[in-house]
Protein backbone atom coordinates (compact mmCIF):
# COMPACT_ATOMS: atom_id res chain seq x y z
CA UNK A 1 0.00 0.00 0.00
CA UNK A 2 1.31 3.51 -0.37
CA UNK A 3 0.15 6.28 2.15
CA UNK A 4 -0.67 9.17 -0.33
CA UNK A 5 -3.44 8.44 -2.72
CA UNK A 6 -2.97 11.90 -4.25
CA UNK A 7 0.45 10.05 -5.70
CA UNK A 8 0.13 6.34 -6.62
CA UNK A 9 2.84 4.93 -7.91
CA UNK A 10 3.46 4.36 -11.86
CA UNK A 11 2.44 1.20 -13.44
CA UNK A 12 5.25 -0.40 -14.44
CA UNK A 13 4.76 -3.89 -16.34
CA UNK A 14 2.11 -1.13 -18.18
CA UNK A 15 5.00 1.15 -19.20
CA UNK A 16 7.27 -0.93 -19.65
CA UNK A 17 5.21 -2.97 -22.52
CA UNK A 18 3.54 -0.12 -24.08
CA UNK A 19 7.00 2.18 -24.27
CA UNK A 20 8.60 -0.97 -25.53
CA UNK A 21 6.27 -1.20 -28.53
CA UNK A 22 8.10 2.18 -28.99
CA UNK A 23 11.73 0.51 -28.71
CA UNK A 24 12.37 2.01 -25.03
CA UNK A 25 13.53 -0.49 -21.94
CA UNK A 26 11.75 1.23 -18.88
CA UNK A 27 13.00 0.28 -15.85
CA UNK A 28 11.54 2.00 -13.03
CA UNK A 29 13.42 1.99 -9.09
CA UNK A 30 11.76 2.25 -5.97
CA UNK A 31 14.32 4.23 -4.49
CA UNK A 32 18.35 6.04 -5.87
CA UNK A 33 20.44 8.67 -5.59
CA UNK A 34 20.36 10.30 -9.07
CA UNK A 35 18.96 8.15 -12.48
CA UNK A 36 21.56 10.09 -14.17
CA UNK A 37 24.12 7.86 -12.28
CA UNK A 38 22.38 5.26 -12.91
CA UNK A 39 22.26 5.36 -16.49
CA UNK A 40 25.53 6.72 -16.53
CA UNK A 41 27.14 3.42 -15.34
CA UNK A 42 25.24 1.22 -17.32
CA UNK A 43 26.04 3.47 -19.98
CA UNK A 44 29.94 2.25 -19.30
CA UNK A 45 29.07 -1.30 -18.90
CA UNK A 46 27.61 -1.30 -22.82
CA UNK A 47 23.67 -0.96 -22.75
CA UNK A 48 22.44 -0.14 -25.40
CA UNK A 49 20.49 3.03 -26.33
CA UNK A 50 16.84 3.27 -25.17
CA UNK A 51 17.49 2.47 -21.87
CA UNK A 52 15.18 4.30 -19.23
CA UNK A 53 15.41 4.17 -15.39
CA UNK A 54 12.63 6.27 -13.51
CA UNK A 55 12.72 6.58 -9.80
CA UNK A 56 9.75 6.89 -7.46
CA UNK A 57 12.24 8.53 -5.12
CA UNK A 58 15.47 9.89 -6.13
CA UNK A 59 17.50 11.36 -2.84
CA UNK A 60 20.54 12.96 -4.24
CA UNK A 61 19.44 14.10 -8.08
CA UNK A 62 21.87 16.65 -9.53
CA UNK A 63 21.19 19.95 -11.58
CA UNK A 64 22.81 22.13 -14.37
CA UNK A 65 25.73 24.05 -12.78
CA UNK A 66 26.22 21.92 -9.69
CA UNK A 67 22.48 22.42 -8.44
CA UNK A 68 20.41 19.65 -7.01
CA UNK A 69 17.07 18.41 -7.64
CA UNK A 70 14.76 17.72 -5.32
CA UNK A 71 11.00 15.98 -5.51
CA UNK A 72 9.17 13.84 -2.43
CA UNK A 73 8.52 10.28 -3.38
CA UNK A 74 6.17 10.33 -6.25
CA UNK A 75 5.25 13.40 -6.72
CA UNK A 76 6.97 14.26 -9.99
CA UNK A 77 8.62 11.99 -12.62
CA UNK A 78 12.52 11.57 -12.31
CA UNK A 79 14.16 9.77 -14.97
CA UNK A 80 17.30 9.59 -17.20
CA UNK A 81 17.72 8.33 -21.59
CA UNK A 82 20.72 6.52 -22.42
CA UNK A 83 21.43 8.11 -26.25
CA UNK A 84 24.08 7.04 -28.22
CA UNK A 85 23.70 10.07 -30.99
CA UNK A 86 26.15 9.42 -33.42
CA UNK A 87 27.63 11.79 -35.65
CA UNK A 88 30.04 15.16 -34.57
CA UNK A 89 29.77 15.44 -31.17
CA UNK A 90 30.08 18.92 -31.98
CA UNK A 91 26.28 18.70 -32.21
CA UNK A 92 25.82 17.30 -29.06
CA UNK A 93 25.06 20.62 -26.86
CA UNK A 94 21.72 20.67 -28.76
CA UNK A 95 20.39 17.36 -27.61
CA UNK A 96 19.38 19.02 -24.60
CA UNK A 97 17.83 21.64 -25.96
CA UNK A 98 15.77 19.73 -28.53
CA UNK A 99 14.79 17.49 -25.67
CA UNK A 100 13.52 20.26 -23.90
CA UNK A 101 11.41 21.35 -26.94
CA UNK A 102 10.13 17.35 -26.70
CA UNK A 103 9.08 17.88 -22.68
CA UNK A 104 7.66 21.18 -23.34
CA UNK A 105 5.47 19.86 -26.26
CA UNK A 106 4.50 17.19 -24.35
CA UNK A 107 3.25 19.68 -21.50
CA UNK A 108 1.18 22.13 -23.65
CA UNK A 109 -0.55 19.10 -25.31
CA UNK A 110 -1.08 16.49 -23.04
CA UNK A 111 -1.65 18.90 -19.57
CA UNK A 112 -2.59 21.93 -21.47
CA UNK A 113 -0.73 24.05 -19.93
CA UNK A 114 1.87 26.98 -21.97
CA UNK A 115 4.91 25.64 -21.19
CA UNK A 116 7.70 27.70 -23.10
CA UNK A 117 11.46 27.42 -22.62
CA UNK A 118 13.91 29.48 -20.49
CA UNK A 119 17.65 29.41 -22.20
CA UNK A 120 18.99 26.68 -22.07
CA UNK A 121 17.19 23.77 -21.27
CA UNK A 122 14.35 25.24 -18.23
CA UNK A 123 10.79 24.33 -19.02
CA UNK A 124 8.72 27.03 -17.45
CA UNK A 125 4.64 27.58 -17.03
CA UNK A 126 3.62 31.14 -15.85
CA UNK A 127 7.08 32.19 -15.56
CA UNK A 128 7.96 29.66 -13.21
CA UNK A 129 10.19 26.62 -13.44
CA UNK A 130 8.26 23.22 -13.87
CA UNK A 131 10.85 20.89 -15.54
CA UNK A 132 15.04 20.93 -15.79
CA UNK A 133 17.06 19.20 -17.71
CA UNK A 134 20.54 17.84 -17.06
CA UNK A 135 22.82 16.40 -20.25
CA UNK A 136 25.55 14.48 -19.40
CA UNK A 137 28.11 13.26 -21.84
CA UNK A 138 29.33 9.38 -19.90
CA UNK A 139 31.19 7.67 -22.70
CA UNK A 140 32.76 8.59 -25.86
CA UNK A 141 29.42 7.29 -27.90
CA UNK A 142 26.91 7.91 -24.72
CA UNK A 143 24.59 10.98 -23.71
CA UNK A 144 22.65 10.69 -20.30
CA UNK A 145 19.78 12.92 -20.49
CA UNK A 146 17.98 13.36 -17.35
CA UNK A 147 14.42 15.23 -16.58
CA UNK A 148 12.83 16.36 -13.45
CA UNK A 149 9.53 17.00 -13.77
CA UNK A 150 7.23 18.64 -11.11
CA UNK A 151 3.61 17.44 -11.01
CA UNK A 152 1.43 16.79 -7.63
CA UNK A 153 4.33 19.25 -6.08
CA UNK A 154 2.77 21.37 -3.35
CA UNK A 155 4.00 24.51 -2.61
CA UNK A 156 5.58 24.14 0.47
CA UNK A 157 7.77 21.05 -0.81
CA UNK A 158 8.84 23.06 -3.87
CA UNK A 159 12.59 24.14 -3.30
CA UNK A 160 12.45 28.11 -4.23
CA UNK A 161 9.63 30.33 -5.14
CA UNK A 162 10.55 30.53 -8.96
CA UNK A 163 9.44 26.60 -9.08
CA UNK A 164 5.70 25.18 -9.82
CA UNK A 165 4.03 22.06 -10.43
CA UNK A 166 1.59 21.02 -12.90
CA UNK A 167 -1.19 21.10 -10.36
CA UNK A 168 -0.37 24.04 -8.99
CA UNK A 169 -0.55 25.53 -12.79
CA UNK A 170 -3.46 23.94 -13.11
CA UNK A 171 -2.71 21.42 -15.65
CA UNK A 172 -5.38 19.33 -17.42
CA UNK A 173 -3.42 15.91 -16.47
CA UNK A 174 -1.25 14.76 -13.71
CA UNK A 175 -1.38 11.14 -14.06
CA UNK A 176 2.16 10.16 -14.35
CA UNK A 177 1.94 7.24 -16.17
CA UNK A 178 -0.17 9.04 -19.42
CA UNK A 179 2.59 11.91 -19.01
CA UNK A 180 5.64 9.69 -18.97
CA UNK A 181 4.50 7.95 -22.00
CA UNK A 182 3.91 11.11 -23.78
CA UNK A 183 7.19 12.72 -22.68
CA UNK A 184 9.41 10.09 -24.36
CA UNK A 185 7.05 9.65 -27.47
CA UNK A 186 7.78 13.92 -28.02
CA UNK A 187 11.60 13.61 -26.72
CA UNK A 188 12.46 10.62 -29.01
CA UNK A 189 10.32 12.59 -31.70
CA UNK A 190 12.13 16.36 -31.02
CA UNK A 191 15.51 14.79 -31.00
CA UNK A 192 15.08 12.60 -34.16
CA UNK A 193 13.87 16.23 -35.53
CA UNK A 194 16.52 18.69 -34.34
CA UNK A 195 14.67 21.36 -35.97
CA UNK A 196 16.62 24.51 -33.95
CA UNK A 197 13.78 26.79 -35.42
CA UNK A 198 11.25 24.71 -32.93
CA UNK A 199 13.57 25.11 -30.26
CA UNK A 200 13.88 28.87 -30.92
CA UNK A 201 10.30 28.81 -31.43
CA UNK A 202 9.42 28.02 -27.80
CA UNK A 203 12.44 30.20 -26.07
CA UNK A 204 11.23 32.90 -24.01
CA UNK A 205 14.55 34.26 -23.34
CA UNK A 206 15.02 35.25 -27.23
CA UNK A 207 13.97 39.08 -26.54
CA UNK A 208 14.55 39.45 -23.01
CA UNK A 209 16.42 41.43 -20.69
CA UNK A 210 18.67 38.65 -18.99
CA UNK A 211 21.24 38.58 -16.34
CA UNK A 212 23.61 35.58 -17.80
CA UNK A 213 25.96 34.59 -14.56
CA UNK A 214 28.97 32.43 -16.06
CA UNK A 215 31.04 29.69 -14.71
CA UNK A 216 33.69 31.69 -13.98
CA UNK A 217 31.83 33.96 -11.69
CA UNK A 218 31.53 37.23 -13.33
CA UNK A 219 27.78 38.08 -14.43
CA UNK A 220 26.38 40.06 -17.93
CA UNK A 221 23.26 42.06 -18.15
CA UNK A 222 21.46 42.56 -22.04
CA UNK A 223 19.27 41.62 -24.39
CA UNK A 224 19.11 38.38 -25.46
CA UNK A 225 18.82 38.54 -29.04
CA UNK A 226 18.88 34.73 -30.50
CA UNK A 227 19.95 31.20 -29.98
CA UNK A 228 23.39 30.71 -32.34
CA UNK A 229 24.15 27.91 -34.50
CA UNK A 230 26.00 26.10 -31.84
CA UNK A 231 22.93 26.25 -29.34
CA UNK A 232 24.80 29.40 -27.37
CA UNK A 233 22.70 32.48 -25.98
CA UNK A 234 23.71 35.50 -27.49
CA UNK A 235 23.24 38.52 -25.50
CA UNK A 236 24.62 42.00 -27.04
CA UNK A 237 26.48 40.49 -29.73
CA UNK A 238 28.43 37.97 -26.99
CA UNK A 239 27.63 33.98 -27.31
CA UNK A 240 27.70 32.32 -24.17
CA UNK A 241 27.37 28.52 -24.47
CA UNK A 242 26.65 27.87 -20.39
CA UNK A 243 25.93 29.84 -17.62
CA UNK A 244 22.44 30.70 -15.55
CA UNK A 245 19.88 32.88 -17.07
CA UNK A 246 17.62 35.24 -15.04
CA UNK A 247 14.80 36.75 -16.75
CA UNK A 248 15.50 40.55 -15.92
CA UNK A 249 11.85 41.63 -17.03
C1 LIG B 1 18.28 21.45 -13.77
O1 LIG B 1 17.23 22.04 -13.94
O2 LIG B 1 19.26 21.97 -13.21
C2 LIG B 1 18.38 20.01 -14.23
C3 LIG B 1 17.59 19.10 -13.34
C4 LIG B 1 17.64 17.68 -13.82
C5 LIG B 1 17.01 16.75 -12.81
C6 LIG B 1 16.86 15.35 -13.34
S1 LIG B 1 15.85 14.36 -12.28
C7 LIG B 1 16.32 12.93 -13.14
C8 LIG B 1 17.78 13.07 -13.52
N1 LIG B 1 18.65 12.55 -12.48
C9 LIG B 1 19.38 13.50 -11.91
O3 LIG B 1 20.19 13.33 -10.97
N2 LIG B 1 19.10 14.69 -12.47
C10 LIG B 1 18.13 14.56 -13.54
Amino acid sequence: MYADLSRPPLRERALARALGRDGWRVEVVQRCPSTNAVVAERARQGDPPGLVVVAEHQTAGRGRLDRSWESPPRAGLTFSLLLRPGGEPAGWPWLPLHAAVGVAEALRELAEVDAVLKWPNDVLVDGRKTAGLLAEVVAPDAVVVGIGLNVTTRREELPHEGATSLALAGAALLDRDTLLRGLLRRVHAATAAADADAYRALCSTIGRQVRVSLPDGSARQGTATAVDADGRLVVDGAAYGAGDVVHVR
